[in-house]
């Protein structure tokens, strides 16, 4: 008899989720004769049980769209807003994903999204996975679905700042996403030739800044672009932070782990508006006009690259071959030019930071990038 597959997208939305749709749903359909139905907005449409029939039609000219043609939402099944209330709806996606017959539920998603994954196949459903995010945190895959279009706006954006920047004699800061990692900051710091770039991994002296853009400056620069993740802290903060993630890793209890997950919360709650905070703070002490950008959803809006567009295409049709195969429980992570099936459980509850010995921080400092810690080669 015929597969039949349900797909769904969740989380923040990334430039290639259609590519890799049409990919998983072409191969399924055509190569392989399965039936694949779309839930609708993540876990909730497979909650309230709102889907869309995929098919060869439906499934045409979407390749260079932007955003996902199912919707996407950040709905947890185990705590769902029902009407105002917290429910848990994991029995109710049991059942839909029974009342349809699915032989394999496929998520496409980053870290939250394969939390809530996992909860599924533990409830004994056939989960295949596929790593989206422009964050590029997810562990176990090279590289992740939405990275490589989001890396070349934010790259282009620093492009354009430069030429604004220098004629005015500014110090430029460009905020940009990447949740609690670097990836976004350091790639997009590195091609576009900032010269400062501040990432969570590193946290930051804001004198040590202030000495390398004043430096510039006697150099005969009288302008710097400084890019910054929006998970990025000052010393301070971030070696608070560091230890609180270690305090709710090695928590013996459940409060305890409750109590940390509460700190982290308000210290980064707390640290809300620091990209501000370190315009005006570098203004006042190298005495050069600053300005801040704020990158935001512009980094995950458009049509995919080409890298992205091959990368979905590649998981997506890896992906149906597995189901084929009867390979559950995994990720379709991109390793090297080819792919790999990761057991789930390799990939949960793992965040993948920029290394500190990773080539592109040794790139940066190769070139004299300022990385806020005092360490350049030139
Ligand atoms: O995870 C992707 C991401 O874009 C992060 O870089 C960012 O912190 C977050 O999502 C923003 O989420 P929202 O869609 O809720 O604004």
């Amino acid at each position: 008899m015929n597969k039949s597959v349900g797909v769904l997208t969740a989380g923040g939305d990334s430039p290639g989720l259609n590519a890799a749709i049409r990919a998983l749903g072409k191969a399924a359909i055509g190569a392989m004769n399965m039936n694949i139905i779309g839930f609708r907005d993540g876990f909730r449409g497979l909650v309230e049980n709102r889907i869309v029939r995929l098919d060869k039609q439906n499934l045409s000219g979407i390749l260079t769209l932007g955003g996902t043609i199912l919707g996407t939402s950040r709905d947890k099944p185990h705590r769902m807003n029902i009407g105002g209330k917290s429910l848990d709806m994991t029995d109710v996606i049991v059942e839909n994903y029974h009342k349809h017959h699915l032989d394999a539920l496929v998520c496409i998603g980053g870290g939250g999204t394969h939390k809530n994954a996992y909860r599924l196949l533990e409830k004994g459903l056939n989960i295949i996975t596929l790593p989206k995010t422009i964050d590029n945190d997810l562990e176990g895959s090279d590289t992740t679905i939405g990275f490589d279009t989001a890396l070349s706006i934010a790259t282009e954006s620093i492009d354009r700042l430069h030429s604004t920047a220098h004629s005015h004699h500014r110090i430029i800061v460009l905020e940009v996403m990447g949740h609690n990692t670097g990836w976004l900051a350091l790639g997009a710091g590195v091609s576009g030739g900032a010269d400062v770039i501040l990432i969570p991994e590193i946290p930051y002296d804001i004198k040590i800044i202030e000495k390398s853009i004043l430096r510039r400056s006697r150099g005969g620069k009288n302008f710097s672009i400084v890019v910054v993740a929006e998970g990025a802290l000052p010393r301070k903060e971030g070696e608070k932070l560091a230890a609180l993630v270690q305090k709710k890793r090695g928590a013996k209890s459940k409060d305890e782990k409750e109590q940390a997950s509460k700190e982290i919360q308000m210290l980064e709650r707390e640290s809300a508006g620091h990209t501000m905070r370190l315009a005006h703070q570098l203004e006042e002490r190298t005495g050069l006009e600053s300005r801040l950008t704020i990158l935001g959803h512009l980094q995950r809006g458009g049509a995919p690259t080409a890298a992205d567009r091959l990368l979905a295409t590649r998981l997506g049709t890896a992906c149906a071959s597995f189901i084929q195969e009867g390979r559950y429980g995994i990720m379709v992570a991109s390793r090297g030019q080819g792919v790999e099936a990761i057991p789930l459980a390799d990939v949960v509850g793992k965040r993948k930071v920029v290394p500190l010995d990773h080539p592109w921080i040794e790139s940066a400092r190769g070139v004299g990038t300022c990385l806020g810690d005092g360490q350049t080669l030139v």
